[in-house]
């Protein structure tokens, strides 16, 4: 596939999952590392391999499904990819950005995106979850921003505004949620890196000072793509370990996949208590 994406390519691609699934679903969800098995509960569930959709990232990662589950969840008709594809899996940024265009596409209008961080903010511990409430792009400061390229009008604007790219109303669900099932939600700053390999302490000892709450390797090229056409986002980061910013630890996939047992039940009360108030 070429570095950028085109609207034959996007076209394609929401054709064959349309002749798939008669199903219309309304939101997208992406289940990041050990977080897939919310897809289980959906009813009545069409599954699409990424492999059969032309153009879509598939994940190599232990730990990601890769397939499309569309159906119902929460009386919500919803697409959910079961796990995702990385940039350092050797994919070009904006063909991280491709399922939010077909999402787009096929009628979705709000995505919830999860992922496995590494928890920053010193209060945080392993197994908590946190609402993103903005992020910081430092690869796409750097230049990989999945918006570069020719831009593609039909989605959205040359130079988009990042300034809400997290729904403050669905947020503002979340936390309803959480007080209701007595789950404690933290909130904060996502950053974002290239990957695969963890940071060094003197890395996250940085990501510490501009700011950052927490680290990952992924949603935010999903997010800046979402944001250009004026998708609503509510981002979850499940805190699978602490950062290592004194080296004294180290830090394992291993590690990160078990910690997601504990943080995917938390999330799949959340995410269903939000679906249920849309
Ligand atoms: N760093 C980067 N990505 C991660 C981490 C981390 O510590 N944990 C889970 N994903």
């Amino acid at each position: 596939m070429a570095e950028f994406i085109t609207m034959d390519q996007i076209d394609a691609a929401a054709s064959q999952i349309r002749r798939q699934t008669a199903q219309q679903p309304k939101v997208g969800l992406i289940l990041g590392s050990g977080l897939g098995d919310l897809a289980d509960s959906v009813t009545p569930a069409d599954y699409i391999e990424y492999k059969d959709i032309s153009g879509w990232p598939v994940s190599t990662i232990p730990g990601h499904k890769g397939r499309l589950v569309i159906g119902n969840l929460a009386n919500t008709p919803v697409l959910i990819m079961q796990g995702r594809a990385h940039y350092y899996e050797g994919y070009s940024i904006s063909q991280i950005g491709f399922p939010i265009r077909v999402m787009r596409k096929l009628g979705i209008h709000t995505l919830v995106v999860t992922n496995a961080a590494g928890g920053i903010n010193p209060d945080f511990r392993p197994g908590d979850v946190m609402a993103i409430t903005d992020h910081i792009s430092l690869m796409a400061m750097g230049g990989e921003n999945p918006l570069r390229g020719p831009n593609l009008d039909e989605f959205g604007t040359r130079f988009p505004d990042m300034s809400r790219c997290y729904s403050v109303d669905l947020i503002q669900k979340a936390k309803m949620v959480c007080d209701r099932e007595k789950i404690d939600l933290q909130t904060g700053i996502y950053v974002c890196l290239a990957g695969p390999s963890f940071e060094t302490p003197a890395d996250l000892r940085f990501l510490k000072l501009i700011g950052a709450d927490a680290v990952g390797m992924s949603t935010v090229p999903e997010v800046i793509v979402a944001a250009h056409c004026g998708m609503q986002v509510l981002g979850f980061s499940g805190i699978s370990n602490k950062a290592n910013l004194d080296g004294s630890t180290i830090t394992t996939h291993e590690e990160v996949l078990q910690a997601g047992k504990e943080i995917a039940p938390k999330l799949e009360t959340i995410i269903r208590g939000v679906l249920a108030l849309l």
